[in-house]
């Protein structure tokens, strides 16, 4: 097989065989394959699209170049979440142990990474002398016995996708669906999923500004799973503000303490009640949707989710009783407010702006050797379709020095006060199959 015929067949419109998209990314892996060729097919797929068969192909390629976890000790249907970025995304912190409380098992690798706040391990990190340093083992046997663990990354997944991501970046080849759909679903099935649940978000601050494009995102994510033999489910949803109240990993671990005793913001509760239903019948805990929704509001009501977070806390040495006094965790030294400058109705928070502004006060890492503070972040006051006064709090800024005009310039240009708006949509869309 050569490279530059594979080029020319995608180039001009055909369909590539299983055995020429493993080619292209075996060779590509090992440095066989050259950056400019794989360039040009990836323009070429840009152009051209992959039909069904295709974009299975080349999840399943890139999940075989490298490790597979392999999560067959763990009982029963290991279901995974997946969102497509999002700003003050507290929702994996609720979901797991809220899921877990009704029986679904959440087997979770997670990473540091890069972003306006850390990841959900960093998050993790604000509860006294929790930690994911934990053996195989020992995470087969926590999740076997109370149905959520957190591990450490580790091993060497998808290198295809680290290098084919890296090169679509500067060749203008990012924002092609079946690249996207092969590149976030492989990830995903290499980490051991049996099935996998998409959040995939819309509007200003996503990647997919309309919703038309989120849902062809989300529909072809879904059939590759189905394909693959992982079920899955999407929603698309809203992000055309930060989800919840709070972005910071202290201010988010308290914000979801309070989702699991059900005193959390509306948009995140529904979010997660909607995430959560999709994975409960996904992992046949419940046959249909409504079903899942009302085992899960129970367990929030009758306090099982809380329950099922201290267990998984103390389970990896944390200290579990942050749960019933959230002063202890980490606090910042300034509590600052930014007031609305004029009257008004809200009509815009740019996630991504606030983002920025939480990673400016230290919440978020820039690069992998930055230390992230886990006191310091943002909390609003208000949401898009809220009411303002001239004056009013709009948000609350935790910060360790005063001197923070730069965020409050940044803050207060993200927000958009107008005469009339109206509150958002959250969930446009519930994709089953
Ligand atoms: N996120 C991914 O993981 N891959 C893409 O290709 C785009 C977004
Ligand atoms: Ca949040």
């Amino acid at each position: 097989m050569r490279m530059v015929d594979i080029i020319e067949k995608k180039r001009d419109g055909n369909a590539l065989t299983k055995e020429e998209i493993e080619f292209f990314i075996e060779g590509y892996t090992k440095g066989d394959i050259p950056d400019y060729q794989a360039s040009s097919l990836a323009m070429a797929i840009f152009f051209q699209d992959m039909n069904e068969d295709e974009r299975a192909a080349l999840t399943m390629a890139i999940v075989n170049s490298g490790d597979v976890i392999d999560l067959s000790n763990i009982e029963g249907i290991k279901v995974d979440k997946h969102s497509t970025g999002g700003v003050g995304d507290t929702t994996t912190l609720v979901l797991a142990p809220l899921v877990a409380s009704v029986g679904v098992p959440v087997a979770k690798m997670s990473g540091r990474g890069l972003g306006h706040t850390g990841g959900t391990i960093d998050k993790l990190e604000s509860i006294e002398g929790f930690h994911v340093e934990i053996s195989e083992d020992k995470f087969t046997q926590l999740v076997n016995e109370a149905k959520v663990a957190v591990i450490g990354q580790s091993g060497n997944l998808t290198p295809a996708d680290k290098k084919l991501y890296g090169l679509r970046d500067v060749t203008g080849t990012v924002n092609s669906i079946p690249l996207i759909a092969s590149s976030i679903m492989s990830k995903k099935i290499a980490a051991g999923a049996d099935a996998i649940v998409l959040d995939v978000k819309t509007g200003n601050g996503a990647f997919m500004k309309t919703i038309e494009e989120a849902e062809a995102l989300a529909h072809a994510m879904v059939s590759i799973g189905n394909n693959v033999g992982r079920k899955t489910m999407a929603i698309i949803s809203d992000m055309s503000q930060p989800l919840g109240n709070a972005i910071g990993n202290a201010l988010e671990v308290k914000e979801a303490i309070e989702t699991l005793q059900g005193k959390g913001p509306q948009d995140l509760t529904d979010l997660v009640l909607t995430l959560g239903s999709q994975m409960v019948v996904l992992s046949n805990k419940a046959k249909d949707l409504k079903e899942a929704e009302a085992m899960l509001k129970e367990a929030i009501n009758n306090g099982s989710a809380l329950e099922s977070f201290k267990t998984f806390l103390t389970n990896q040495d944390g200290d579990a009783s942050v749960v019933d006094d959230v002063s202890k965790l980490p606090q910042a030294q300034y509590q600052i407010e930014l007031p609305a400058q004029q009257n008004g109705v809200i009509t815009e928070i740019i996630a991504n702006e606030v983002g920025v502004a939480s990673m400016m006060l230290g919440a978020g890492r820039q690069t992998k050797e930055d230390d992230i503070d886990l006191s310091v972040g943002i909390v609003l006051n208000k949401k898009v379709g809220d009411q303002v006064k001239e004056g009013e709090s709009l948000l609350t800024i935790h910060s360790n020095s005063e001197t923070i005009d730069n965020v409050k310039e940044k803050l207060n240009n993200s927000i958009t006060i107008s005469k009339q708006g109206s509150n958002p949509t959250l969930i446009h869309k519930i994709i089953t199959e």
